[in-house]
């Protein structure tokens, strides 16, 4: 099977499906041009013109036509817009009294509830992303993508897996039916990650973004530690990936910097680290609004066939910032090709001086992600990927 390698040309937004002729259509978006606005009133406007759409699909039993799904793309959630929720904020006081048409009271928790974590990735990363999946080897297989939001991985899956299994989770119901109406091939499921049933190892690999947050969920049989809920997800993705499969995630830089290495233990218990890589400032700020420093992981699902000391990344000291200290991975201190950084020369291994504001963009797409696309951070080849024995 042949799938999407890194430089194949970005697919229009809204083609359709040619192998899927008279059933719902399967949306593709751009691997370069973000669906989504970015600034926040026409981030709003495009939120409640694709309530409006869901709202005149869930009346009938049609499948949506590729015009409904442009819009439907358009939702980018609460993450960059939280304010819209704020009743003292007079501004957004007009789309409030809109929202509460168009969402039950339910649906308004649900979404308000969004604020913390919806930020969506960017079709330049998400696509980078894909594409190093493959170059590791990953040609075929079910995929789980962990907070799906509204699909951004499960629509730039290489096209061989639209027939597979693409399965996504979403907490928020609206988001998880828009999801469903712009990915009909995918299996999404509208529940929290920590009530996700499904047996363990049974997908072949997870890719996504996971939502950020300090607090624990309660999920005895993934998450007895209590581990907060970012690395909780990734832990769970592990336990349900097959040993040998593939974790490739954006996470918190904290999964990496939090001086208590728990969440890094319980990690590498499952898993061998074969690469991170801090992403520049301002990478998620045109599809997500946000200047969240960002840290991919790539872990390899153990099998027992690792030999030797994996990646030494259980540490994380205090470095000199410059205006004060914060604690860094020994891992990007000691690898300084796994910062993003303008010039080799940057030697400072620190969140800030390390990630610093992303290129010009050229065409909508960032240089740095098509080159990071053509050589992946992979410090360990996956049949050579390090680590004890277990
Ligand atoms: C950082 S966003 C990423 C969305 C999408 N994966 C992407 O990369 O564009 C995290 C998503 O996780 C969802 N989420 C938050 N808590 C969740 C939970 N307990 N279970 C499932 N999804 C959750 C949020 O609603 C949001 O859509």
């Amino acid at each position: 099977m042949v799938l999407v390698q890194a430089g194949v040309p970005a697919a229009d937004a809204g083609r359709l499906d040619p192998d899927r002729p008279g059933q719902a259509l399967t949306w593709h978006p751009s691997r370069s041009q973000p669906s989504v606005p970015s600034g926040p009133r026409a981030r709003v406007e495009a939120n409640i013109a694709a309530l409006r759409t869901l709202a005149e699909l869930q009346t009938g039993d049609q499948p949506a036509t590729q015009a409904q799904q442009k819009v439907l793309a358009g939702w980018s959630s609460w993450g960059a817009v939280p304010k819209v929720f704020d009743d003292t904020d007079p501004t957004w006081a007009g789309a409030r009294t809109e929202l509460r048409t168009l969402l039950t009271e339910q649906q308004w928790s649900a979404a308000s509830r969004t604020t913390i974590n919806a930020h969506y990735t960017d079709p330049t990363i998400a696509s980078a992303m894909w594409a190093n999946l493959v170059a590791l080897g990953f040609t075929d297989g079910q995929v789980l993508e962990p907070g799906c939001g509204s699909g951004t991985f499960l629509g730039l899956a290489p096209t061989p897996l639209w027939s597979r299994g693409l399965i996504g989770v979403e907490l928020d119901p609206t988001t998880a039916a828009i999801a469903a109406h712009l990915y009909p091939n995918a299996d999404i499921r509208a529940e929290s990650f920590a009530d996700t049933r499904m047996p363990e190892g049974s997908v072949d690999a997870v890719i996504g973004n996971v939502p950020f947050a300090g607090v624990a969920l309660h999920d005895p049989v993934h998450n007895p530690a209590g581990l907060a809920m970012h690395n909780h997800f990734i832990v769970k993705s592990l336990a349900l990936t097959r040993p040998g499969g593939t974790v490739m995630v954006l996470t918190s830089r904290y999964t990496m910097d939090a001086q208590n290495p728990a969440a890094r233990r319980a990690i590498t218990e499952q898993a061998v680290l074969l690469g991170a890589l801090r992403l520049p400032n301002g990478a998620h700020q045109r599809t997500a609004g946000t200047n969240v420093v960002t840290d991919l992981l790539i872990l390899r699902r153990r099998d027992g066939t690792e030999t030797g000391p994996g990646p030494d990344w259980e540490i994380s000291t205090p470095v000199e910032l410059g205006t004060g200290t914060a604690p860094v991975n020994t891992y990007f201190v000691s690898t300084p090709s796994t910062c993003w950084a303008p010039s080799a020369t940057t030697t400072a291994a620190t969140p800030a001086a390390r990630s610093p504001s992303p290129p010009p963009t050229t065409g909508g797409a960032w240089p740095w992600a098509g080159a990071w696309a053509r050589s992946p951070p992979t410090p360990s080849p996956p049949g050579s990927a390090t680590g004890p024995a277990t």
